[in-house]
């Protein structure tokens, strides 16, 4: 069995996660740890049992025996970071949101075709149980047709202007943060919407930190999302179908859930709790894509991410959010 070579790009709170989900797969070898500081790369490199650790990212990727790059910087340096892994030959799997705007995201796959290596998003539901669970139930017509999805995804973080959930210049706000998983949902059961309406309300240092929005359909459907940062109403969607409806959602924790509650029949309840918050999963994709020598995964392949970054371009367009550094 060929064994993977794993490198962090930046050992955040993510990074940690992430691995734990990387230790729970033979095939994959915890090699390097790269940071903008030496002593923060050798504590998470020993804290996880990395062999490697540098004090810059560009000497991680100057290594010539590392081969995958999981990047986990904050979103408005993702187009630098993957360019960086691309450019030293490293396969790269990136956090979500792929960039700020797609602009960048089509530079970084212009940039992963032109090199032929692997390039994903780290989205996480397509991976997970309970969404295929629900992509099953909806695939058999026992609900019928969807008339309405509601998305949402809102918590309480404390308020500190540097962090980066609040930071413009780190690409602050709830929409790219937690709002783009009610988009996934939206996008995963609904396909590209038609119009988009929405409004946001702003922090002090001018990122969004709500966001309503209502896309439509030109088939008399359509889906509202709602993420905030001034809320705390949890994660997940409702879909309303012609016979029944169902919840998909998630605890903090990462507990998935399906509730399926068909017209005039008993609620019906499906509980996943995968190891590691089921993060294990994406990098099972990717040494297995690189395994059968292919540079794109099916389940989030690069033309999802193109249509999910799209579709926060609109949004945030239609909301009036803009990125001063990047737009
Ligand atoms: N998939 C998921 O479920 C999930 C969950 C949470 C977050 N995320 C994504 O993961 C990414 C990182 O989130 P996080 O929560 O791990 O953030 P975090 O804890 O703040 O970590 C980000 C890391 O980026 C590095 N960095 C590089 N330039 C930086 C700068 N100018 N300011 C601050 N940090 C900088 C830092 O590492 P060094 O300085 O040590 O290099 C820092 O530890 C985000 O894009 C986020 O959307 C995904």
């Amino acid at each position: 069995m060929k064994k993977h070579k794993w490198g962090i790009l930046a050992p955040g709170k993510m990074s940690a996660k992430f691995t734990r989900g990387i230790k729970l797969l033979d095939n994959a070898e915890l090699y390097a740890v790269g940071s903008r500081d030496l002593n923060r790369a050798k504590d998470f490199a020993e804290e996880h049992g990395f062999r490697k650790y540098y004090g810059s990212y560009e000497e991680l990727v100057e290594d010539p025996d590392l081969e995958i790059v999981y990047v986990a910087s904050p979103h408005s340096f993702h187009k630098e970071h993957t360019l960086l892994c691309l450019q030293h030959g490293k396969h790269v799997i990136c956090e979500k949101v792929f960039a700020i705007n797609s602009r960048e995201a089509e530079a970084m796959i212009g940039e992963a075709v032109k090199q032929n290596l692997f390039l994903m998003e780290a989205i996480w539901p397509p991976f997970q149980p309970f969404y295929k669970k629900a992509s099953e139930i909806l695939e058999s017509g026992e609900l019928g047709k969807i008339i309405h999805l509601n998305g949402y995804f809102s918590f309480i973080p404390p308020y500190d202007p540097a962090d980066r959930k609040f930071n413009l210049a780190l690409g602050g706000g709830s929409l790219l943060d937690i709002g783009i998983y009610p988009v996934i949902d939206v996008l995963t059961f609904m396909g590209i919407p038609d119009d988009i309406k929405a409004v946001a309300s702003f922090s002090p240092t001018g990122s969004e930190e709500s966001l309503s929005a209502i896309l439509q359909y030109n088939n008399n459907r359509d889906a509202t999302i709602y993420s905030s940062f001034k809320t705390n109403y949890g994660i997940g969607c409702d879909i309303l179908c012609e016979k029944g409806n169902m919840t998909v959602s998630r605890g903090r924790d990462m507990n998935q859930r399906v509730i399926l509650n068909m017209h005039g029949k008993e609620k019906e309840e499906f509980v996943f709790s995968p190891p590691a918050m089921g993060y294990h999963s994406e990098a099972e994709e990717v040494m297995k894509c690189l395994d059968e020598k292919r540079t794109e995964s099916t389940v989030v392949p690069l033309s999802f991410s193109l249509n999910l970054i799209k579709t926060l371009d609109r949004i945030r367009k239609a909301a009036g959010i803009f990125f001063p550094e990047k737009d």
